[in-house]
């Protein structure tokens, strides 16, 4: 299994992310992705959409990322997203209180759920010291940290901003356009692919926990009352699940299932949270995840995010650790009702009746003639109080004499006065805030646990080497394409392969560098399915030029025609054929080489 080591020096060699900025001393917390990296984290963004946006027939859109301060203030993330911060007074290094705890007093997975004040206890009680400097921490104050960036907007003191710390809110602000694209009509569901900013207190692991990021999140808006998912399309995916109960449990553990059984007994409670795993278990298992690697996690009830009622992480094991690389929220109706609450803008749908339905409703129509005089300038709030009490307590006008609260004062009136009556009238529908499930995805914790999964080392011609088996979807590189030595006509025919299947729309790297070993090693490490090598046995004689294909994971060489070259390849990639290294085995013949392949 790989280190995490391993992989950090892999991708900054060949090119998959490295720290930004270096010439300048380099920022924590930033990456570049590299050639390979960006690559491999479009094919990643490329195959999401693919699932997320096209297959499940939802509509992609790309708000801004700097969003100005009521958009937080109605989230709830100006008041609520924050994390706990501990400093050293010795050093001036700032620390996670709750990661300190969880790395140091074995037993404790979630810190931040047992609060500030046990926290800070915890430190004390295990005299945890300053991981820069070792000076103890014990007797320093933990406190909460808003890990939103903030901006000025415009010139001079601006308008306040932010960075937003999760892509959703721009699909949240959106709604009340949003909903008339899908022409009011629940359920439909809306994505978004794009960065994500949180000034992470201690960023670490490379790109698992960075200052800047991309998510790529789904937003499912539906009638909780009407609106079931297709459940029956993943009933059968088979699921690792570690639910909250087991994990609360002295001998608590994984419960190996199906999401049809899943959410059928009841262990994942909302169908729709269920659909979305099932969904989401099928599309990491078609990019590559080590399935043996990964779960899903429900939250813990102090775990959860403010505006969730449920969540689910799916977890891979990178490194030995568990680390989340998306959740599955169900944010019910929090952010709608929020911004509705905040904006004053609409964002319910309507929900029209099959048959239209006649409503009894309560009314009163105050004489304020009699109410000015009486109340003076509360004559109107009190106006007010009496309609609200007659639509949540209509039996109070049974009475002489009805009394409303405004401002902590009571007010009594005549029942006559409020002239109450019930009024029938019929309704054709009414409106609803719509619930929102959440798929939410992290594209670099993505890649990097794809990258760490595929990473392999055996040893050919007894020369150790380490690869990548990435799928042919995700691997940045399609084919490389080398002459064997330098000889024009090699050169030649080797151009014309790499420039033709180019044209087919296939990612070819040429390679005419160093010995034909370190160019196989080359692509071997960032995870390239096929070399075609062009060889002088290949185009010596009569009939059709051959070249040897060569496959990453054994090392294994065939010799195939070149007229068939395209076609072939073609076949491997398409992950509806059939056709494997081994058909074309059976087909053309191996080529005899050197090479023995071992584990190790
Ligand atoms: P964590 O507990 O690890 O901080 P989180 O619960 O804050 O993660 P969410 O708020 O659910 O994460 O964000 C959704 C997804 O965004 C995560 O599953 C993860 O893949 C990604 N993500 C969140 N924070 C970061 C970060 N600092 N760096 C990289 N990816 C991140
Ligand atoms: N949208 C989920 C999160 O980023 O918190």
């Amino acid at each position: 299994m790989a280190e995490q080591a391993d992989v950090m020096e892999l991708a900054k060699r060949r090119g998959f992310f490295f720290g930004s900025n270096e010439a300048y001393g380099g920022v924590a917390g930033f990456y570049t992705f590299g050639p390979q990296g960006a690559a491999l984290k479009r094919n990643v963004e490329a195959a999401w959409r693919d699932q997320f946006t096209v297959k499940l027939g939802n509509d992609e859109i790309e708000a801004p990322t700097i969003m100005p301060e009521p958009v937080f203030e109605a989230s709830g993330h100006l008041d609520g997203f924050d994390d706990m911060l501990v400093e050293c007074a010795e050093c001036g290094e700032s620390h996670r209180a709750d990661h300190l705890v969880e790395d140091a007093i074995e037993g404790i997975e979630d810190a931040e759920a047992l609060g500030i004040e046990a926290v800070a206890d915890l430190i004390a009680e295990h005299d945890l010291a300053c991981p820069a400097c070792d000076a103890a921490l014990a007797g320093e104050p933990v406190e909460d940290f808003n890990l939103m960036f903030e901006t000025a907007i415009g010139p001079g003191s601006g308008q306040p901003g932010y960075l937003r710390p999760e892509t959703a809110q721009g699909i949240f602000v959106e709604f009340p356009r949003l909903k008339e694209y899908a022409r009011g009509q629940l359920p439909f569901g809306v994505t978004q692919i794009g960065p994500a900013y949180r000034n992470e207190i201690s960023p670490r692991r490379g790109i698992i926990r960075v200052r800047e990021f991309t998510q790529a999140e789904l937003e499912q808006f539906i009638d909780p009352e009407a609106d079931e998912p297709p459940i029956d399309e993943v009933a059968d995916v088979a699921v690792t699940l570690y639910p909250a109960p087991e994990q609360e449990a002295d001998d608590g553990g994984y419960v190996e299932t199906t999401i049809g059984e899943a959410v059928a007994d009841g262990t994942i409670a909302s169908p729709w949270v269920g659909y979305f795993l099932g969904v989401a278990q099928a599309w990491y298992e078609r990019v590559g995840i080590d399935t043996d690697r990964f779960r899903f996690r429900q939250h813990r009830s102090g775990e959860r995010a403010h505006y969730a009622s449920d969540c689910w992480d799916a977890e891979a094991e990178i490194s030995g650790n568990w680390i989340e690389i998306a959740g599955f929220a169900y944010r019910g109706d929090y952010d709608l009702s929020k911004h509705a609450e905040h904006s004053g803008d609409r964002f319910t749908v309507f929900k029209r009746y099959d048959e239209p339905k006649t409503i009894e409703a309560a009314t009163v129509d105050p004489d304020m003639a009699t109410l000015g005089p009486e109340f003076g300038a509360d004559a109107g709030d009190v106006a007010d109080a009496l309609a609200s009490l007659a639509k949540h307590d209509p039996a109070a006008f049974d009475a002489d004499t009805v009394t409303v609260e405004v401002d902590g004062d009571s007010y009594t009136v005549d029942s006559d006065v409020a002239n109450f009556s019930i009024e029938e009238r019929t309704e054709s529908g009414e409106h609803i805030t719509p619930h929102v499930i959440e798929p939410s995805f992290g594209v670099g914790r993505t890649v990097y646990a794809l990258i760490e999964h595929a990473y392999a080392t055996d040893a050919v011609d007894g020369e150790t080497r380490a690869y990548l088996s990435l799928v042919p979807e995700i691997a940045p590189t399609d084919v490389a394409v080398f002459p064997l030595v330098s000889d024009d006509r090699l050169v030649e025919l080797a151009n014309e392969i790499a420039s033709s299947l180019r044209h087919e729309g296939v990612s070819v790297a040429y390679d005419d560098s160093g010995s034909i070993g370190r160019r196989y090693r080359r692509q071997d490490e960032i995870g390239t399915a096929f070399c075609v090598t062009v060889d002088r046995d290949g185009i010596e004689g009569d009939g059709d030029a051959t070249v040897t294909v060569r496959e990453r994971d054994t090392a294994e060489q065939v010799r195939v025609p070149v007229p068939s070259l395209s076609a072939e390849l073609s076949a491997l990639f398409d992950p509806e054929s059939d056709r494997t290294f081994a058909d074309l085995r059976a087909a053309y013949g191996a080529v005899e080489t050197t090479v023995t392949t071992d584990s190790s």
